[in-house]
């Protein structure tokens, strides 16, 4: 096995969780051996939905010590870095479609003192990310089209995974691959082993009883295949 996997990484997505209660839905996900927190900032314009911004973000940062992990999909993103940064962001993620300009928003964040990541939508090639990679810290494969957790996953996507996988080799690189939509047991072990590192869960975490055991058996079935 190539690349980074040195053990799979769980990111749950506090979009299917309470949010009459996220303190103890992030205290709960922490205990349960979440490392990371994916958070998914929507504008109701990039994509249809609207979640939550900065300052919902801000409030959990004192809550957790996990990772936050900003999925910004929200158009020309680079107007709020700034914000998102003085929230507690530690990696802030946006989508190429979103930006006029990539490497300025790239820039921009990377000048706010916190780890960058680029993403593209289902239906955008990968090699729009490929110029950017030994600038990042994760490359994010959407496998849904933004907007909503627990819709299905899109097998189609895996090219785009290896592709980044055989790229970040024959770079020599050693940026993060995430993969973000329809996540869960039945996909972990597919998506670990054609590189994977980071998989972002929502229904496949916080719509399970057991959150501590949903995340046990991702990190299981993902580790199974790092030979
Ligand atoms: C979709 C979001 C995802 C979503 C994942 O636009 O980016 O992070 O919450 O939810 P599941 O895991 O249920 O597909
Ligand atoms: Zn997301």
């Amino acid at each position: 096995m190539n690349g980074k996997r040195k053990g799979t990484i769980i990111s749950p997505s506090l979009l299917s969780a309470d949010f009459s209660k996220l303190t103890e839905e992030c205290v709960d996900i922490e205990r349960g051996g979440a490392k990371w927190l994916h958070l998914d900032v929507m504008d109701g314009s990039f994509v249809p939905n609207i979640s939550f911004g900065a300052p919902v973000i801000a409030c959990l940062r004192d809550k957790t010590k996990m990772f936050f992990d900003v999925h910004l999909m929200i158009d020309e993103p680079i107007r709020y870095i700034d914000d998102f940064v003085r929230a507690g962001a530690e990696l802030i993620t946006v989508h190429t479609e979103a930006c006029s300009d990539v490497a300025a928003t790239v820039k921009k964040i990377k000048d706010s003192g916190v780890h960058a990541g680029l993403t593209v939508k289902p239906a955008t090639p990968v090699e729009e990310i490929l110029p950017y990679l030994p600038e990042l810290h994760t490359v994010m494969i959407m496998t849904v089209n933004p907007g909503f957790s627990g819709q299905k996953f899109m097998p189609e996507m895996l090219d785009k995974i290896k592709t980044l996988n055989a790229e970040r080799e024959r770079l020599g690189l050693d940026f993060y691959i995430e993969v973000d939509g329809g996540v869960g047991e039945g996909n972990a072990e597919l998506l670990c082993s054609a590189g994977v590192d980071v998989l972002v869960a929502g229904s496949g975490v916080f719509g399970k009883e057991d959150r501590k055991a949903a995340i046990s058996a991702l990190i299981e079935k993902g580790d199974s295949c790092n030979g």
